[in-house]
């Protein structure tokens, strides 16, 4: 059930009816969460509607993996239950001895999976600094098979340049992979680019509600979008009709809320920006941040995401500890502002040496900047840090 939307509406009118039109039999404006394990079908061989099984396909999955793939300007959606669970779905995709060049600071559960689960079907890895060709030129040899880069990276805020990165994939026959998670496709679209594949965590910007978890994958190579779904079929880590109804609720207003994390975001880099206590300050938004000119050209604006060294672990403790409207927890991208520990927390899976050469120290925070009101989220930053 898709309304036929021209190929020229805008992002707004897509997040709001990509994917989705009124149900045939009743009339109903919004997606139902069609909670059905299996479908009728008219005879042998003869589905109705294409439906057989919800692991292969479900109703209100098919309308957000449609949303998803409009809101990227993709071909194909497929959602899993977890980020994670989308990002393991690209490694089917490789062979024992396959060489994938990563970003080097990246989701620690990216890192995690690589080295203590992928590492033993004898996949390959190098962690470089992907802001700077040459490095990844460095790395890649004849059995590079993938590139997956974060831009924004989770939390040092670099940045990388997306275009390039696409064509050194072409040129070397790469599958070329971006996880989006931090930008959102309001802010980043990689498949112009010409990047192949787009991974996402739902559970973060695009459901922006704290209350569900999910993954996706976006391509426009037919090619990958079978194999993917083919992955979904057999391995069955898809998303529920319910989370997929809650996500199809939350892309309605990605638009909306990005705006207002941009808008906080920037008044509170540039408040942390003054403060003296603050040794160093993430974000991409700052004309002080080395990419802040390449984040400006591939980027719509710079998120919801800063990150700030405050020297060492004790600083931080006595500083989380003093926070009454922001709220010391993992994870990102919702409503409210959330405060994040990356050494301690989404970062621990990392070594401490590994973390250190990526600026991941003891005194880091990561704030996911939400959208209470702004001059709230700045005084309750500032008697903290005093
Ligand atoms: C950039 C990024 N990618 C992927 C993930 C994994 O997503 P999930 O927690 O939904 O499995 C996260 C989680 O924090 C993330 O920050």
């Amino acid at each position: 059930m898709s309304k036929s939307l021209s190929n020229k509406i805008r992002f707004a009118t897509k997040a709001i009816h990509a994917g989705q039109s009124a149900d045939p039999n009743n009339g109903a404006v919004m997606m139902p969460i069609y909670l059905t394990s299996t479908y009728l079908q008219d005879g042998i061989e003869k589905p109705r509607q294409g439906y057989e099984y919800s692991r292969v396909t479900n109703p209100t999955r098919t309308a957000l993996e449609n949303n998803l793939a409009s809101l990227e300007d993709g071909k194909y959606g497929m959602v899993f239950g977890s980020g994670m669970a989308a990002i393991d779905s690209l490694f089917h995709l490789l062979k024992p001895n396959d060489h994938i060049i990563f970003s080097k600071s990246i989701y620690g559960g990216s890192y995690r999976i690589a080295n203590s689960i992928w590492k033993n079907f004898n996949l390959n890895f190098s962690f470089v600094d992907t802001t700077n060709i040459n490095e990844v030129e460095k790395v890649f040899n004849k059995n590079t098979k993938m590139i997956f880069v974060e831009t924004p990276t989770n939390p040092t805020m670099e940045i990388t340049d997306i275009k390039l990165i696409s064509n050194f994939a072409k040129k070397n026959k790469l599958i070329s992979v971006v996880d989006n998670t931090f930008a959102t496709p309001y802010l980043q679209q990689p498949l112009k680019f010409g990047i192949d594949v787009v991974v996402h965590s739902l559970t973060k910007y695009l459901n922006g509600h704290s209350d569900m978890l999910g993954g996706a994958v976006i391509t426009s190579d037919k090619k990958i979008a079978e194999q993917i779904k083919y992955f979904q079929k057999c391995i069955g880590g898809i998303l529920s009709p319910f989370d997929s109804w809650l996500c199809l609720r939350g892309t309605k207003t990605l638009h909306i809320r990005m705006e207002e994390h941009c808008k906080n975001a920037m008044k509170i880099a540039e408040f942390l920006s003054q403060e003296k206590k603050i040794k160093k300050i993430f974000y991409p938004g700052l004309t002080s941040h080395p990419q802040h000119k390449l984040a400006k050209r591939q980027m719509k604006n710079f998120g919801g995401m800063i990150s700030f060294d405050i020297g060492n672990l004790k600083n931080v403790k006595k500083f989380v500890d003093k926070l009454k409207v922001c709220t010391l927890a993992e994870s990102l991208g919702g409503v409210e502002t959330l405060i994040c520990h990356p050494a301690t927390m989404t970062h621990s899976a990392i070594p401490k040496e590994e973390r250190d050469k990526s600026g991941i120290t003891e005194g880091l925070i990561r704030i996911s900047v939400g959208i209470e009101n702004v001059n709230d989220l700045i005084d309750d930053l500032k008697s903290a840090l005093k």
